[in-house]
């Protein structure tokens, strides 16, 4: 890690973060692709696609409120990943006037209950519903059912979770895709680049002259300029502390 540091110096104005399911494992919310993960026990086609909302708009909701309990649950909270972003971010920003771009394909809100301002999520928002006829959307702190009266159209049945699913456009690609062409450190935390556009970044990051880096638990198949393996908890702030320390910012 040292020799990385050395290498990117003090050239790095941009930064892109992108996190996924592994940055929020060891604060309890499953990641999908795990033996014991969510994808294993639940019909993608089912819980996750606009036809198996048409189908089956109850079994849905009701995938979708069992997360949303879990997440509200007070043992649920930021670990040590999610925190070292924000104070990282907070540090760059302010102090080195850098730009630091946090994208996530979580739907929780992990990372602004550590502090992040401005998250990009580009699968959605757990907490948030959105009207299926105007796109407008609504906190969600409660369960959804087919009851739910849409506040917009006050109607019964256009009210779904504001979650991207497979087969819908995901969020924000044309802020995305500027924070990519621009950046010179794009570092992926915790996906396991499987599912597009989301694990295309890192090349698009390459191709525009980034170096990139992935930490994550184990190897994953994407050709990352530098990779780290260990818990998103240990890594995460180790190496945000030791680049604040070699662009000489205040260590946290
Ligand atoms: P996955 O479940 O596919 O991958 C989680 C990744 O996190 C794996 O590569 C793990 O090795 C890693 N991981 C697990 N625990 C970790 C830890 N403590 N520290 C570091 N890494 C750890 O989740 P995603 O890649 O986020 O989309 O999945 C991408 C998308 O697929 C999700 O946003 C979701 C899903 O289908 C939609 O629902 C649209």
């Amino acid at each position: 890690m040292k020799e990385l540091l050395l290498n990117l110096g003090r050239t790095i104005k941009s930064i892109v973060v992108l996190t996924g399911a592994g940055v929020s494992a060891e604060s309890g919310i499953p990641t999908f692709r795990a033996s014991d993960g969510l994808w294993e026990n639940h019909s993608i086609e089912d819980v996750a696609t606009p036809e198996g909302f048409e189908r089956n708009p109850s079994l849905v909701h009701e995938f979708y409120n069992q997360r949303r309990e879990t997440l509200l649950a007070l043992k649920t909270s930021p670990n040590q990943a999610h925190s070292a972003l924000a104070r990282f971010q907070n540090i760059f920003e302010n102090r080195h006037h850098g730009d630091f771009t946090l994208i996530t394909q979580n739907i929780d809100d992990l990372h602004e209950r550590a502090g992040s301002p401005d998250v990009i999520h580009m699968h959605g928002e757990l907490l948030q519903s959105r009207c299926s006829q105007s796109g407008l959307k609504f906190n969600q702190l409660k369960p959804l059912n087919v009851d739910s009266i849409c506040g917009c159209c006050r109607t019964l049945g256009n009210l779904r979770p504001h979650i991207v699913w497979f087969g819908e456009l995901p969020l924000e690609i044309p802020r995305i895709e500027r924070a990519l062409t621009t950046c010179d450190l794009f570092v992926a935390i915790g996906t396991s680049g499987q599912v597009y556009p989301a694990a295309g970044f890192y090349e698009q990051a390459k191709t525009c002259g980034a170096h990139t880096l992935e930490l994550n638990l184990i190897q994953t198949k994407s050709n990352f300029d530098t990779q780290l393996l260990g818990n998103a908890s240990d890594l995460v702030p180790s190496f945000f502390s030791e680049l604040a320390s070699s662009l000489e910012l205040e260590a946290f």
